[in-house]
């Protein structure tokens, strides 16, 4: 085998070479080492080094059942302190990788690993659990997280965090709705409505909540990433299913005035909430609460490392965005170059219609998914007309 290294968290890691740089990885690349997934490492130990202190535990139990070749794992070793992580990976190849990274580490922090080389689902019944006992799951496979989140939630604690990566953009986003039908269970009925990134996370964050909702389980999104090739939410698992359903609902587009708006799950005879017109496209049923739990993003920006040179370029800026529009509590955005194109009409600079409609007295944000989206409670007629405005 070949090794390169490289530095992530400020610690050298072996990785094997080459190093795939800018494709999206696929199940067939058989061990592999994705730089662009430092953000979601990143993240993932800010977010939990919130969850500890919000929950004041002292020693978290991290599951990571898919811990490739051990960078993840290694950083919450000796970045989470008062961590205890039991990685897995059913490659051979990542498994031997993964045992040479921990073997660099020093006594106290390799003392909190403990390794399996196998299945997802052997690797949780060797555990031999008959309660449990995680208090984070990181399900970070390839492509839909949906086939391990039934077995995930048997093994983390009440108000535990789970965490999910999904890179399946394209069936998330309904490009493919039969495949967004068959994996999440959302039906996008006739037509795409407005930005697709948002789309794609709550089809993510509902697909996992349908099936707590089985299990008698509300997953509630605590922090949300839309970055690049893959989707990561982090959630916290409480009883009871009314969290979920009280914030489920359709989201909807007029067709008539191409105004957006929700419904909720039981809204009988749907109307466009601005011009009364019953031709209305649907998409759904979807979570519709925030993506973000405000008591996570002020201790994430806080977080000294955050600006730090190790920790990615942009997470700061990227967590900002995210406080904007989560306050806005809007779960759509407009796509700009889609709206220009209906009326022919070129995009202004997003300041200026943001200025423009904040005079209006709308709501309205950038986000921090997509440089030519936002998101706003405007009617459809009055931001063509802003757009109108500054080629006038
Ligand atoms: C995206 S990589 C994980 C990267 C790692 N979490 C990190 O951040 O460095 C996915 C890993 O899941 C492993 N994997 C895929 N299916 C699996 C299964 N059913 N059980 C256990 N491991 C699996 C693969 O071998 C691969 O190493």
């Amino acid at each position: 085998m070949e090794f390169s290294k490289i530095i992530e968290g400020g610690k050298e890691y072996y990785v094997l070479s080459p190093i795939i740089n800018n494709t999206i990885p696929r199940k067939s690349d058989e061990v592999f080492f994705n730089p662009h997934q430092k953000i979601n490492r990143d993240i993932s130990v800010l977010v939990l080094k919130v969850f500890a202190k919000l929950n004041n535990n002292d020693n978290i139990v991290i599951c990571e059942p898919f811990g490739g070749i051990g960078v993840r794992t290694c950083r919450y070793a000796l970045e989470v302190p008062s961590s205890t992580i039991h990685y897995n990976d059913v490659n051979p190849k990542a498994f031997r990788i993964a045992q040479h990274n921990f073997s660099h580490l020093s006594e106290p922090y390799r003392d909190k690993i403990s390794t399996h080389n196998g299945e997802f689902t052997d690797f949780l019944n060797s555990l031999y659990l008959d309660h449990p006992i995680m208090d984070f799951m990181d399900i970070d496979p390839y492509g839909s997280p949906i086939p391990f989140v039934h077995r995930s939630l048997k093994f983390v604690t009440t108000q535990g965090l789970l965490a999910f990566t999904a890179t399946d953009l394209a069936s998330l986003s309904g490009l493919y709705p039969r495949a967004m039908y068959a994996k999440y269970g959302i039906g996008m009925f006739e037509d795409r409505i407005g930005n697709v990134h948002e789309l794609a996370a709550r089809s993510l964050i509902t697909g996992i909540q349908s099936i707590g909702l089985t299990q008698n389980q509300s997953l509630l999104p605590v922090f949300t990433l839309y970055y690049r090739h893959f989707i990561r939410t982090f959630m916290i698992r409480i009883r009871g299913v009314d969290k979920v359903l009280d914030r489920t609902g359709f989201l909807c587009k007029c067709d008539k005035c191409n105004t957006m708006f929700q419904t909720s799950l039981t809204t009988k005879g749907i109307e466009c909430s601005f011009c009364e017109s019953n031709r209305i496209r649907r998409v759904g049923p979807l979570y519709l609460g925030k993506l973000h739990n405000e008591s996570y993003l002020t201790p994430l920006n806080d977080d000294p490392n955050i600006k730090d040179k190790n920790s990615s370029k942009n997470l700061s800026k990227i967590i900002n965005l995210i406080h904007e529009e989560n306050k806005l509590d809007i779960p759509w955005s407009y796509d700009l170059p889609h709206v220009a194109k209906k009326i022919s009409r070129p995009i202004p600079p997003m300041d200026f219609i943001i200025e423009k409609l904040t005079e209006l007295g709308y709501k309205c944000h950038k986000t921090h998914y997509s440089g030519t989206s936002l998101k706003t409670n405007a009617n459809f007629s009055d931001l063509c007309e802003i757009l109108k405005l500054s080629s006038d």
